[in-house]
């Protein structure tokens, strides 16, 4: 894995920005779309307001990407402001000069009945387009991925999940208490983040020092499902200096 740690978290979104717009850049020339995996939380968001200063300065445009979010509260209404549909309206999409039909996000509406048959169709979208050419991660203080929850097995695809009580405690404070915070979600799989051709996960601050060091070099375990990014061969750990706190590098 190939490890950038950063004085802090502005230098490295600023750094994230970069790569994407030299990825979409690339692909852009040879007239090909390019195919982003989005998060959200916390941690993306100085990356978005970055893009879009980018954008609103002629310096990038989001014409040919397409995106596929990787999870989604359920039950959710998209106009909820706890919706990630919401938030990506709001932070990203809204502001920038993507196709709203080129955004992808699983849907907190569908029936329950309707679940397998969503999930089923979201991993096929993302094969139809040719797969996810850099796909963006946070990390949960669990170990979680997506909603990719401790238990998460390496072959799990987009699915129904139940939230951690961690994650559903680490989310009560911007639900106004934990009671509000939904007990599931649709998630994209393990196996589907894994088949990104490149991926790249930031994390700032302390909190996330612990979490950080057992996924980049601890076993491999379903217990903490981001230790699964060590099997693939193109992963960047984005980190300010304080997640970096207790790992060694040189
Ligand atoms: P955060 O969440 O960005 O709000 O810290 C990260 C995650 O849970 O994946």
């Amino acid at each position: 894995m190939n490890i950038n740690i950063f004085e802090n978290s502005e230098l490295g979104s600023q750094f994230v920005a970069e790569q994407i717009q030299a990825l979409i850049k690339k692909k852009t020339k040879l007239t090909e779309e390019v195919i982003l995996g989005l998060a959200t939380g916390s941690t993306p968001k100085e990356l978005y307001k970055k893009l879009v200063s980018m954008y609103k300065a002629g310096e990038i445009s989001f014409e040919q990407v397409i995106t596929f979010n990787l999870d989604e509260y359920h039950p959710m209404s998209h106009d909820s402001e706890h919706s990630y549909h919401h938030f990506m309206n709001q932070i990203f999409f809204d502001a920038v000069d993507i196709k709203a039909e080129n955004t992808w996000i699983p849907s907190g509406e569908v029936e329950k009945a309707q679940i397998e048959s969503h999930c089923r169709e979201y991993e096929q979208q993302i094969v139809d387009v040719g797969g996810i050419d850099l796909q963006l991660l946070g990390i949960g203080t669990n170990g979680h991925i997506g909603f990719n929850e401790p238990g998460s097995t390496i072959d799990s695809v987009t699915r129904y999940v139940e939230l951690d009580e961690q994650t559903r405690i680490d989310a009560a404070a911007a639900f106004g208490g934990i009671d509000n915070v939904p007990r599931n979600a649709i998630s994209m799989g393990i196996d589907t983040i894994l088949k990104a051709k490149e991926i790249v996960l930031m994390a700032w601050g302390s909190g996330k020092a612990e979490i950080i060091r057992d996924c980049l070099f601890g076993e491999i375990t379903a217990v903490k499902p981001a230790t699964f990014l060590q099997k693939h061969p193109n992963v960047h750990i984005v980190l300010d200096r304080e997640a970096a706190a207790l790992i060694d590098v040189d």
